[in-house]
């Protein structure tokens, strides 16, 4: 069985308080449940929590005193700007991510491009400068429900995963270290999740689009979540096609339970 990727978006929910508490009560759901400690120990399961910018720090504190970094629990952001330092009001830089020690970061969520307006150029550069500092990208590409009706599904993730890559090259080991989430954006937050064969579909031809720029040999082991509407009840199916190596999972990350729900059929 292989290792499976379960990422938790808290969006703009959750302050420090919400957060820190859903450590402890992860940390405790932890000494209550064998399973879960024996699948994260293993290294069958790896845990990332994506709390609000004003939580991460605190959220790490936590974290590191419960031990669950050595856990196989990763904290990550939900966006960063490309530059070091500068004029960027409302911004903050991969340096201070660095400095409380978070490794990880959501680019191109499509929250960030729908609403946000953040171009696929955009994100070619956070993945990139990413990567500089260290940090893990989570890339996330996926189709409108139009372009879904349209047939442009291939073409939009297509377009989305070249430009994402393109300052890139194989030789680069740190590319290995992306990870890729398909997420259509009509399964989003609207409880209607894509069909497992469905997303399947996507998350191959994904794979397929980042063999184009980067090589079989990354895409070959590059980590694909899918994500949108994600919970226990479609959750299984999902994970047990070929290509989705974990979920991206926003609702139903909000909650201990109904989070670890999500992989305890893999126990
Ligand atoms: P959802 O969100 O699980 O609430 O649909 C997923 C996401 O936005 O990453």
């Amino acid at each position: 069985m292989e290792k499976i990727y379960l990422y938790g978006n808290w969006k703009m929910y959750k302050g420090i308080e919400q957060s820190e508490n859903f450590i402890n009560d992860l940390s405790k759901y932890m000494e209550n449940h064998l399973w879960l400690r024996q699948m994260l120990k293993n290294d069958r399961l790896e845990i990332g929590l994506f709390p609000s910018f004003t939580s991460l720090a605190s959220a790490r504190k936590v974290l590191t005193s419960k031990g669950l970094d050595k856990m196989n629990v990763h904290i990550g952001s939900q966006n960063c700007h490309y530059e070091e330092t500068g004029a960027f009001t409302g911004e903050i830089s991969w340096s201070m991510l660095n400095e409380i020690d978070c490794n990880y970061s959501l680019i191109g969520h499509s929250e960030r491009r729908h609403i946000f307006g953040e171009s696929d150029e955009l994100i070619s550069l956070k993945v990139r400068s990413a990567l500089d500092h260290g940090i893990i990208p989570v890339l996330c590409c996926g189709e409108t429900l139009e372009e879904r009706e349209n047939g442009e599904t291939e073409r939009v993730v297509a377009r989305q995963i070249s430009t994402a890559l393109k300052d890139l090259n194989n030789n680069m080991t740190i590319v290995g270290n992306i990870i890729y989430a398909y997420e259509p954006v009509w399964a989003i937050g609207t409880g209607r999740s894509a069909m497992p064969e469905d997303a399947q579909d996507v998350c191959r031809y994904t794979r397929k689009c980042i063999s184009s720029v980067l090589g079989e040999k990354h895409s070959g082991n590059a980590k694909i979540l899918y994500g949108g509407s994600v919970k226990s009840s479609n959750a299984e199916s999902l994970l047990n096609q070929s290509d989705i190596d974990g979920v991206l999972v926003g609702g139903a990350s909000l909650q201990v339970d109904s989070f670890l729900d999500i992989v305890k059929p893999f126990a």
